[in-house]
């Protein structure tokens, strides 16, 4: 038990979403939204989760947490089995893992103060009385926390800007003290001189805190300072998992690679020899996935045995996990952009 310190295990977790057709809507196939992922998250780690637009993040953050209904697999947390327990159970263990999501503007009730956004959960679960001083001196705390004016609970969202309302929904999801946090593209939607000002004060509370998070993005450059790993997800599955500079200097999957090649370097030599791999074409639907290892209809790399077999999610280093069947210990799955200059 003592070397286990995963504070959650994601086990082969899959969601489908039923297509339903015709007058009796007889279930006519399914989306593989999320499709046998596994990976672990250890406490107070930050692990990034990265992957265009539809492969699966926000699904897999939602069944991780049991918003949804997982189809299959299991989600371990503190060492207990969420598939397995009731509703009552869950209930109980809600307050220990929260969620952010990617607009602020969306998920605030513009109706509701401050004080009742961010004091809403602790009423919920019957842990303060609404109106009484131990509320106010709470939510007065969690402003604190998240860098804002206590005076301000008594305002409405649309007094705040982007990053304000960012941070109120942080404090929100602290209220309940969680040990782990599913943000869902959590600044994606504010301004790129606002975004690093959230991602500081998010890696600040987490060394303040010791809370864990699986932190979604569309793009590496997002995820590149927050994460301790990355893991990488193509139409619901995971193709690679590795520490975060393993991952921006090393990656073996051909998909991280064309991702990792999209990211800007600031020093200009390097920037200058950045062998560019852009991908072309839409990822496949998720409702009728290919055959053998679902990239390779995309993977310049693609070999007869991809389109058939399905490569196993496997450990090439230590903690350096990669689908893909030409990946070997000395990187044979490395794509070689010849210059054409
Ligand atoms: N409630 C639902 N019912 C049916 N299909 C769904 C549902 N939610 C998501 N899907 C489908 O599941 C797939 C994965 O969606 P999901 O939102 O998890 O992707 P994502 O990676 O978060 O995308 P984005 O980057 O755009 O947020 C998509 O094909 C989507 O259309
Ligand atoms: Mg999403």
């Amino acid at each position: 038990m003592a070397e286990n310190t995963a504070l959650l295990q994601v086990i082969n977790l899959r969601k489908y979403f039923p297509i339903v057709s015709g007058m009796f809507s007889r279930q006519a196939g399914a989306v593989r939204a999320v499709d046998g992922i596994s990976f672990d998250i250890k406490r107070g780690e930050t692990l990034g989760m990265v992957g265009e637009s539809g492969c699966g993040k926000s699904t897999a953050g939602r069944a991780i947490l049991h918003l949804h209904k997982p189809t299959g697999g299991q989600v371990i947390f503190e060492g207990r089995d969420l598939t397995a327990m009731s509703g009552e159970e869950l209930r109980l263990l809600r307050p220990k893992m929260q969620m952010i999501f990617q607009d602020p503007y969306a998920t605030l009730n513009p109706r509701h103060s401050v004080k009742k956004i961010v004091g809403e959960p602790l009423i919920i679960h019957g842990l303060m009385k609404k109106g009484s001083g131990e509320l106010n001196d709470r939510v007065a705390e969690l402003l604190e926390l998240v860098g804002m004016d206590p005076a301000y609970m008594r305002r409405f969202p649309h007094e705040f800007s982007g990053g304000q309302r960012q941070r109120i929904g942080i404090a929100r999801a602290l209220s309940l003290n969680p040990d782990f946090i599913v943000c869902d593209e959590p600044i994606s939607a504010l301004d790129v001189s606002i975004q690093a000002q959230v991602v500081n004060l998010m890696q600040d509370l987490q060394e303040q805190l010791g809370v864990a998070y699986l932190f979604i993005a569309h793009d590496l450059s997002m995820v590149k300072h927050i994460s301790h790993r990355i893991v990488v997800m193509y139409l619901g599955k995971v193709m690679e998992l590795a520490e975060r500079n393993t991952l921006f200097d090393d990656p073996l999957h051909p998909y991280t690679q064309s991702l990792n090649s999209a990211v800007p370097t600031p020093n200009p030599k390097v920037e200058r020899a950045r062998q560019r791999f852009i991908l072309e074409g839409d990822p496949p639907s998720p409702a009728n996935p290919p055959s053998g290892c679902v990239f390779h209809t995309r993977c310049p790399l693609a070999v007869a045995a991809c389109m058939t077999d399905e490569p196993e999610f496997r450990e090439i280093h230590p903690g350096h996990f990669v689908a893909c069947h030409l990946a070997d210990e000395k990187g044979g799955s490395k794509i070689e952009v010849v210059s054409t200059r």
